[in-house]
């Protein structure tokens, strides 16, 4: 009697925009992301001893053995990632099958995050969404030797349908904070593909770790903590760090309390200190910013995620949004959309 083959699986997972709190995850920090309807679908028919996948806006498949032991050396580069989940799950046996995606790639709506949760979940992922995003966490570490925190992976894991996420990266506490239907989220690609994110991303990590050995952690830390640190670069990081965090709390408030102007405001402030205080944006993207925080109906306007260019976003009244994203090139409105999940219908 033959073995009968393991049904097909077909596995989705979201993107995300923060919405604010940025660069505060990896000192557990405080963030505000929103999983959004654009994301990765895998789906696969499971069974023999490697992984293989084609995806739709790659031209070489991934195929990555069960025993990968290097997913950084892998080729070609976007197999990386499926390396990263494949050596992170140890799944018992492989499987075929196709990526397909309508998130646009590098442009800081964490397309890896989606592609390592969407494959985990494709090859047997068991556990809960915190577990599934620590292990893509370590996924995306082994995959691109850039130390991310949670936000991205968490987000995509755990999302909520028509909420934010009120991330606590030291407690991992994910708290849905309802958006507000009178509002959305506009998302404008500046156009500029993110350069040299990964080498600064490990700086800018480096540079809080360093602030954090002089003061404690920075979740802890106050202003005056931050204007003690002697050297000056540090002192700029580590104050937008507290600010941040700070902000987060502030945003939030200010959306519970419908004081939308306030809410506008904490928003250009927060894309502020990224620009001065973190040295993370470029002037391409604070000229988009500038230009989105006078159009009518914009609330406020910030780069979103890592920074280096990629997508800004706007948080917009909702019946000025279809026309804000028309006026901008690229501008798309971005819809919530709740957690990853395998075989819906
Ligand atoms: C990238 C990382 C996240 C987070 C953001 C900045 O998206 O993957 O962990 O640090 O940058 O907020």
């Amino acid at each position: 009697m033959g073995v009968s083959p393991a049904p097909p699986v077909r596995a989705f997972a979201p993107g995300r925009v923060n919405v604010i709190g940025d660069h505060t995850d990896y000192t557990g920090g405080l963030a505000l992301p929103m999983a959004i309807a654009e994301g990765t679908t895998v789906a696969v028919e499971p069974g023999g001893d490697v992984v293989r996948l084609v995806s739709d806006c790659e031209t070489e498949p991934a195929i990555v053995a069960l025993d990968v032991s290097e997913p950084a050396a892998v080729t070609p580069p976007w197999a990386r990632y499926v390396a990263g989940v494949v050596a992170a799950l140890r799944p018992a046996q492989g499987a075929t099958g196709t990526v397909t995606t309508t998130l646009p790639v590098g442009a800081g709506l964490s397309s890896s995050a989606a592609l390592e949760v969407a494959v985990a979940l494709a090859l047997g992922f068991d556990g809960d969404a915190l577990e599934l995003a620590q292990l893509c966490q370590r996924a995306e570490h082994a995959a691109s030797g850039v130390p991310c925190g949670i936000m991205d992976q968490l987000t995509s894991a755990a999302g909520v349908d028509g909420a934010l996420l009120l991330l606590d990266c030291r407690s991992l506490a994910v708290t849905p904070v309802p958006m507000p239907p009178d509002l959305a989220v506009v998302a404008v690609h500046s156009g500029q593909r993110r350069a040299l994110a990964a080498t600064a991303y490990a700086e800018r990590r480096a540079q809080c770790e360093a602030a954090e050995g002089e003061i404690g952690p920075l979740r802890d830390a106050t202003l005056a903590d931050a204007s003690a640190l002697a050297d000056p670069v540090l002192r700029r990081r580590a104050r937008h760090v507290v600010t941040e965090n700070a902000r987060v709390l502030a945003f939030v408030d200010a959306l519970e309390s419908r004081e939308y102007n306030e809410a506008g405001h904490v928003l250009v402030e927060s894309h502020a200190s990224l620009r001065d205080d973190f040295e993370v944006s470029t002037p391409e993207v604070d000229d988009l910013v500038a230009r989105l925080n006078q159009a009518d109906g914009v609330l406020g306007a910030r780069m979103t995620g890592g920074g280096f260019g990629g997508v800004v976003l706007s948080v917009c009244h909702a019946e000025a949004a279809a026309q804000v994203a028309t006026a901008y090139e690229g501008g798309v409105v971005v819809p919530s959309r709740g957690a990853s999940c395998r075989n819906a219908s």
